[in-house]
C-alpha cells in the first residue's frame, strides 16, 4: 500500500457534527432485526456446513466413519484430509504477520481439543449437525499437555504483533541496589476466549471462479486478499461483505480453517454454503488470550520515586503457533524510572493459537503493573494516587520521547473527585458500609497505544445537496457507522442527515483494520480527506465562475457548511452545492482520501490514551463474596467524535474489567485438554448485577501530531487500569493481596 500519501499533520478544524452525542444510526435496524448479520443470508440453493471437532488434545485421528455420514438423509458430502482439495496457500504456513497457522484439515494430526478434523455439509443444519455425530472419531492419543507446568518452555521471537520479547534501559539492578524499598508482586492470569454475542458465521457462494463471501470482518480488504490468496483467484474475484458485527475483540481479524473449509465446501457441491459455529466452538480455534504468569520488582527511594521497575511474563501459546500475550510492554510507556527491564518467554500447551484479544497486553499486563503498583505504594505507607503522581512520566519511559499529547494528570484529579477518594484511609479494613460489608478502594492507571493504519475512502457530492461517503469500514458494535459520518459530513460541509456513510463491504475503498483502537482515527482521516478534496473540488469550480458569488475568492477562502460554500472572509456571501454543480452542468463530483500517520510524527512523539480508573468494592466479611459497587474512569483520548459513543466504549471496556477481575476463567481439564466452561453457563461474564455503577468521563484533550484530526481511540484503553483498580480495591478491603485473575473467595480465605 505504497500508493498512500500520509495525512498531512495539523489540527483540522471540524464542523459542528464532529462532537455530537448522537445515537447510533444503525439502533434502530439492530433493534428491529432489520440488520442483517453473517449467518443471517439465506442465498437460494443453501447448503448447512457443521465441522466436527477433536475432542482430545493432540495425537492422530486414526477412523471417521464417512459411510455412516454419507448415507444419513440429506448429508450431501463430507471432506476430510482425505478428500479435501488442494489451497493457493499453506495453512500451516504464516503468509503475514496478521495471519495464523490454522487447520483446514490438511492432515490427521491433532494439534488441541476444539480442532476441526472433518466438514458435514447437508440440505438442512439438522443433518449435518448428525452428520458430523455419525462420524464416531478414533484417535491415538497423546497425553494433554495444559498448564504453566506441563508445556514445553519457548523463547519467542517476538510478542504480539512484531514486538520485541525483550527491552531494556538503564541499570535495573544498579536501581534496585540504591532502593530504600524493594517490591515484589506475582500475578497469574487466565485464558480467555472471545465470546461476542454473534458467534463466528460464514456463507460463501461460488460463481464460476467468483467469490462472495458474507463473514463478519474487522480487516475487510485484507481478509478478501487472504481468501483470494487462498483460493488462488485475483483478488477483485472475491466480494466480502460485512455489513453488521456482533462483536469482535480481535478474534474477527484474522482468518480461520473452518471460514476456508466453509468456502471449499461451496466450491466441492456447487451450491452456497453456510458454516455458523456453535457457543462451544468458540472455545477452540478462534483465538484467546493466553496466560499469563508476571513476575514484578519496584525499587522505590525514600521520597517514592522509582528507582528501577522490572516486569517478567511468560505466557501460554499453542504448540504449533507463536502469538504471545505482550504483557510485560505495559510497564513500558507509564511510570518514569531511571531503570527499565521486561522480558517475555511462553510455554506451549495443547490449546489453540492465542491472539489478539481487547487490549492484548495492555488488559493482563497493566493488571500485574497497577497490582504492583498499589503493593509498593502501601509498604511506602503513600496513597496510591499520590505515589502513582509521583511517577508521573512527562516523555516516554522506554524511548523517551515526548507525548504527542497526555492529559493523565486531569483524568486523576478529575476521577478522582468524582470517585470521591479524598480521605481514604491508608490501611485495609477500614470501611464497613451500613450491612456490615468490608469495603475498599483502588485506584488503576489505564493506558493504550493510539496507532493508525492505512486506508482510503471516496466522496461523492450530489446535486441534490446529499453527500455520500464509500469506505470499507467497520461497524462491530462500537459505533463506527455513526461516528465516521459524523467525520464525513464535516469533510464534506453537509448537515448530518444529507449524508449517506456505505461501509461493510469490499467492494469499496479499503478502509483499513478495525483493530488495535485506531479504527476512528484511520478511517475518520481518509473520510475527512475525501470529503475536503470534494470541496475543494466544488470551491474550485465557483470560485473560477464569474455567475458565483464566490467569484475570486480562493481556495483557501472558502469553507463548506450545511450544504453551501462560503466566503472565509464574508459569510454573507455563499452559494449551495447544488447550485453550483447546476452551473457546472455536473450531476455531481468526486473526491478521494487518504488516512496514515504522517511518519515525521510517528517518529518524533510517543502517543497513548490515557485515563485513570477508581473502583469500589464490597466483600461480605464472612463469606468473602465479592461486589463492584462502583467503578468510575475518566478518560483523555484526544478529539472525541461523538461523547455518547465514546463513553459507551469505555463503559464497555470498564465492565471488561470487572470480568477480567472478578469472572472470566477459562479452565481446560488436565487430562484431557478439553475446555470444562465453554457456555455461558461455566464461562462467567459480568451480567446488569455484576456492575450496578459503571460511569466513564472524558477528559478535554487537544493532540496536534497524533494526526490531522487530533483523534486517539477509546476501544480498549477501557479495560485497562480497571481489573488492577479491583483487585487494589480488594485488599483494602481485607488487607489481602490477590495473587490470581479472576480473584475467587478461595483467595480471601485465610
Ligand atoms: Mo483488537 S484486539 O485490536 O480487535
Amino acid at each position: 500500500m505504497a500508493d498512500i500519501i500520509p495525512t498531512p499533520t495539523g489540527h483540522v478544524r471540524l464542523g459542528s457534527n464532529a462532537g455530537q452525542p448522537l445515537t447510533r444510526r444503525d439502533g434502530v435496524l439492530k433493534v428491529t432485526g432489520a440488520a442483517t448479520y453473517a449467518a443471517d443470508n439465506r442465498p437460494d440453493g443453501l447448503a448447512y456446513a457443521v465441522f466436527a471437532h477433536s475432542s482430545v488434545a493432540r495425537g492422530r485421528v486414526t477412523s471417521l466413519d464417512v459411510d455412516a455420514a454419507k448415507v444419513h438423509p440429506g448429508v450431501i458430502e463430507v471432506i476430510t484430509p482425505a478428500n479435501r482439495p488442494p489451497l493457493g496457500r499453506d495453512p500451516d504456513g504464516k503468509a503475514h504477520m496478521f495471519s495464523w497457522r490454522t487447520e483446514a484439515l490438511q492432515n490427521d494430526t491433532v494439534r488441541y481439543a476444539g480442532q476441526p478434523i472433518a466438514l458435514v455439509v447437508a440440505e438442512t443444519l439438522e443433518a449435518a449437525t448428525e452428520g458430523a455425530r455419525l462420524l464416531a472419531p478414533r484417535y491415538a492419543a497423546e497425553p494433554a499437555r495444559i498448564g504453566f507446568d506441563a508445556g514445553e518452555a519457548y523463547d519467542p521471537p517476538a510478542v504480539g504483533i512484531g514486538s520485541p520479547p525483550n527491552f531494556a534501559k538503564g541499570d535495573v539492578e544498579a536501581g534496585f541496589a540504591a532502593a530504600d524499598q524493594v517490591t515484589e508482586t506475582r500475578i497469574e492470569t487466565p485464558l480467555q476466549y472471545h465470546n461476542a454475542l454473534e458467534p463466528h458465521a460464514i456463507v460463501a457462494a461460488w460463481d464460476g471462479d467468483r467469490l462472495t463471501v458474507d463473514v463478519p470482518s474487522q480487516a475487510i480488504a485484507m481478509a478478501r486478499n487472504d481468501f483470494a490468496a487462498y483460493f488462488e483467484v485475483p483478488p477483485e474475484n472475491v466480494t466480502l461483505r460485512s455489513p453488521f458485527i456482533g462483536g469482535g475483540f480481535g478474534s474477527k481479524a484474522i482468518l480461520n480453517g473452518p471460514q476456508l473449509l466453509c468456502v471449499l465446501a461451496a466450491r466441492m457441491v456447487g451450491r452456497p454454503v453456510k458454516l455458523a459455529v456453535t457457543r462451544q466452538q468458540m472455545f477452540g480455534h478462534l483465538g484467546h488470550r493466553g496466560a499469563t504468569r508476571q513476575h514484578l520488582r519496584l525499587g522505590v527511594d525514600g521520597e517514592g520515586h522509582l528507582t528501577a521497575l522490572e516486569h517478567n511474563a511468560i505466557s501460554t501459546t499453542s504448540s504449533f503457533d507463536d502469538f504471545l500475550e505482550p504483557a510485560a510492554n505495559a510497564s513500558h510507556n507509564l511510570y518514569a524510572t531511571p531503570a527499565l527491564k521486561t522480558h517475555h518467554t511462553g510455554v506451549r500447551v495443547d490449546t489453540g493459537t492465542p491472539g489478539p484479544m481487547r487490549a492484548p497486553g495492555e488488559a493482563s499486563g497493566s493488571a500485574g503493573l497497577e497490582c504492583a503498583m498499589d503493593e509498593a505504594a502501601a509498604a511506602l505507607g503513600l496513597d496510591p494516587l499520590e505515589f502513582r503522581l509521583r511517577n508521573y512520566s512527562e516523555t516516554d519511559p522506554a524511548s523517551g520521547k515526548p507525548f504527542s499529547s497526555k492529559a493523565l494528570r486531569e483524568c486523576y484529579a478529575e476521577g478522582a473527585s468524582r470517585f470521591g477518594w479524598a480521605g481514604r484511609p491508608l490501611a485495609p479494613r477500614q470501611m464497613r458500609d451500613e450491612a456490615g460489608c468490608l469495603v475498599g478502594w483502588g485506584v488503576g492507571t489505564a493506558m493504550f497505544p493510539a496507532p493508525m493504519f492505512q486506508a482510503k475512502a471516496r466522496a461523492t457530492l450530489a446535486r441534490d445537496g446529499t453527500g455520500l461517503m464509500e469506505i470499507a469500514a467497520v461497524e462491530m458494535g462500537q459505533g463506527a457507522l455513526t461516528a465516521l459520518a459524523q467525520i464525513a459530513a464535516d469533510g464534506l460541509g453537509l448537515d448530518g442527515d444529507k449524508v449517506e456513510l456505505r461501509a461493510g463491504s469490499s467492494e469499496l475503498p479499503d478502509g483499513g483494520i478495525a483493530g488495535g483502537s485506531g479504527h476512528t482515527a484511520t478511517a475518520g482521516s481518509a473520510i475527512f480527506a475525501a470529503g475536503s478534496d470534494a470541496v475543494r473540488k466544488l470551491a474550485e469550480l465557483a470560485t473560477r465562475d464569474e455567475a458565483s458569488p464566490l467569484f475570486g475568492a480562493g481556495n483557501a477562502g472558502v469553507v463548506g457548511r450545511a450544504g453551501r460554500l462560503h466566503r472565509a472572509d464574508d459569510e454573507r456571501r455563499s452559494e449551495a452545492y447544488g447550485d453550483i454543480l447546476q452551473r457546472a452542468g455536473l450531476s455531481h463530483i468526486e473526491g478521494e482520501g487518504a488516512g496514515a500517520r504522517d511518519p515525521a510524527d510517528a517518529a518524533e512523539y510517543a502517543m497513548f490514551s490515557h485515563g485513570a480508573v477508581f473502583a469500589e468494592v464490597k466483600v461480605d466479611p464472612d463469606l468473602y463474596q465479592i461486589r463492584v459497587s462502583r467503578l468510575v474512569g475518566a478518560f483523555a483520548a484526544g478529539r472525541i467524535i461523538n461523547p455518547r459513543l465514546a463513553k459507551s466504549q469505555l463503559t464497555g471496556g470498564m465492565i471488561w474489567g470487572i470480568s477480567f477481575a472478578l469472572h472470566e476463567d477459562a479452565i481446560h481439564d488436565p487430562r484431557t485438554g478439553r475446555p470444562m466452561n465453554a457456555d455461558f453457563a461455566g464461562y462467567h461474564v459480568p451480567v446488569n448485577a455484576d456492575a450496578p455503577s459503571v460511569e466513564a468521563f472524558l477528559v478535554e484533550e487537544v493532540d496536534r501530531h497524533v494526526n490531522a484530526l487530533g483523534i486517539k481511540g477509546v476501544g480498549e484503553i477501557g479495560v485497562t487500569g480497571s481489573a488492577g483498580a479491583i483487585a487494589n480495591a480488594v485488599w483494602h478491603a481485607t488487607g489481602v493481596r490477590p495473587n490470581r485473575f479472576p480473584i475467587r473467595i478461595e483467595a480471601l480465605l485465610h
